[in-house]
């Protein structure tokens, strides 16, 4: 299949499915993205007219996994930049007619631009948000010309149902405004950043080699009815991609939960049958997760641990399987982490036969309510 779009022609490269070449293309979309707004220098090139010094409150707003993308920023603003955030999911945020206190900066996130809840979104803010600014892979959309600000993710072009490249060019950007954001504010930057980030590519690269252990380890998960998905912090919202990812490609009823709250409630769906896929790198709540793994292994849950070398070596034991990351700064996690979770997806769906890039009921782009 061939897509012809505006001024392009884009193709599988050779690939089986679309995604599985929006999952490939990751380290070269993300250098892209980086190099747009950052200087060969290392040094964060965004546009004048976002200034942090003048924005007392961000509120982001999103759909889908768009939306969880927000989620993964809310604790890089808060914690890097010591901003208040609110982030909120499009269909909700519209109707709750929220109070929006001055200085408030709105982002909104979509690959596409043109969703239509995310759109009505903007529209509620404009003339009570400081600064409206778009977060878009179509340059040429209706968030894109509605926005105050417009950042292109440039991913380029995604055709796959499923949002794959889009999702981590979001983090990626996401990322930089955080650093962004602190340095305006005259807030130190976490060790190494932001030059750290041009080794961003490589590393999603690196992560990819984990495929073909996926692939074998799908062929399992496609058997199950139920998949559970665990992250603390910055990778709760990974958690909640995963299983979102899973359940739209492969049908399996899959969710996503901070591992917290696991004792309130779904440890009550854990025996031998219900696969758990922790995703925990070696940082400051490691040992938490590891607790809340321990106690799923307690039960009989079949664990695959998603970790890096260091959280392996304390915590593999008694797992069904390791899946080892490279190690990186904390904040570089969520995005890397993506990767497994994707193709975890790709891969299950794959054993199962489903349409990958078009599964049922689902469309790219959904400009209905
Ligand atoms: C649809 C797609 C998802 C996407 C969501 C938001 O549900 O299937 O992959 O995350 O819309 O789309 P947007 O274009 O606003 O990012």
């Amino acid at each position: 299949r061939q897509i012809q779009l505006a001024n392009a022609r884009v193709d599988k490269d050779g690939h089986k499915h679309f995604m599985a070449k929006e999952i490939a293309e990751q380290p070269v979309a993300i250098d892209r993205a980086l190099k747009a707004y950052m200087d060969d220098d290392g040094q964060l090139s965004l546009p004048a007219e976002l200034d942090f010094t003048k924005i007392e409150r961000l509120t982001m707003v999103a759909c889908g996994t768009a939306f969880y993308a927000c989620m993964v920023a809310k604790y890089w603003f808060e914690q890097i930049a010591r901003m208040p955030v609110e982030v909120d999911v499009a269909s909700e945020f519209r109707y709750r007619e929220p109070p929006v206190p001055e200085k408030t900066l709105a982002l909104f996130v979509s690959q596409s631009g043109e969703t239509a809840d995310t759109l009505a979104a903007l529209r509620y803010m404009e003339g009570k948000a400081q600064q409206i600014v778009g977060l878009v892979n179509v340059p040429e959309s209706s968030i894109a010309r509605e926005s105050d600000v417009i950042l292109p993710l440039h991913a380029g072009p995604e055709i796959s149902v499923a949002s794959t490249k889009a999702f981590t060019c979001q983090l990626s950007i996401l990322l930089l405004l955080a650093l962004r954001a602190a340095e305006q504010r005259g807030l130190p930057l976490p060790d190494g950043m932001p030059a750290d980030l041009r080794a961003l590519p490589g590393l999603i690269h690196q992560s990819l080699a984990a495929e073909k252990q996926i692939t074998a380890s799908a062929r399992g998960l496609a058997e199950a009815r139920d998949i559970i998905f665990l992250g603390r912090g910055q990778l709760y919202p990974l958690a909640l991609e995963g299983a979102l990812k899973l359940k739209e490609l492969s049908y399996i009823h899959a969710e996503g939960y901070a591992s917290g709250e696991l004792k309130h409630g779904p440890i009550a769906l854990i025996d031998e049958k219900v696969p758990v896929v922790v995703m925990a790198p070696r940082d400051a709540l490691f040992d938490k997760t590891v607790s809340n793994m321990q106690e799923v292994m307690a039960r009989g849950g079949k664990v695959i641990l998603i970790t890096d070398a260091e959280g392996a070596k304390i915590a593999g034991d008694g797992t069904h399987e390791v899946i080892v990351m490279p190690q990186v700064p904390d904040s570089l996690a969520p995005i890397l982490y993506a990767v497994p979770a994707q193709q975890i997806a790709y891969y299950t769906a794959i054993a199962k036969g489903t349409d990958v890039d078009q599964p049922r009921n689902l469309a790219k782009s959904v400009t209905v309510e």
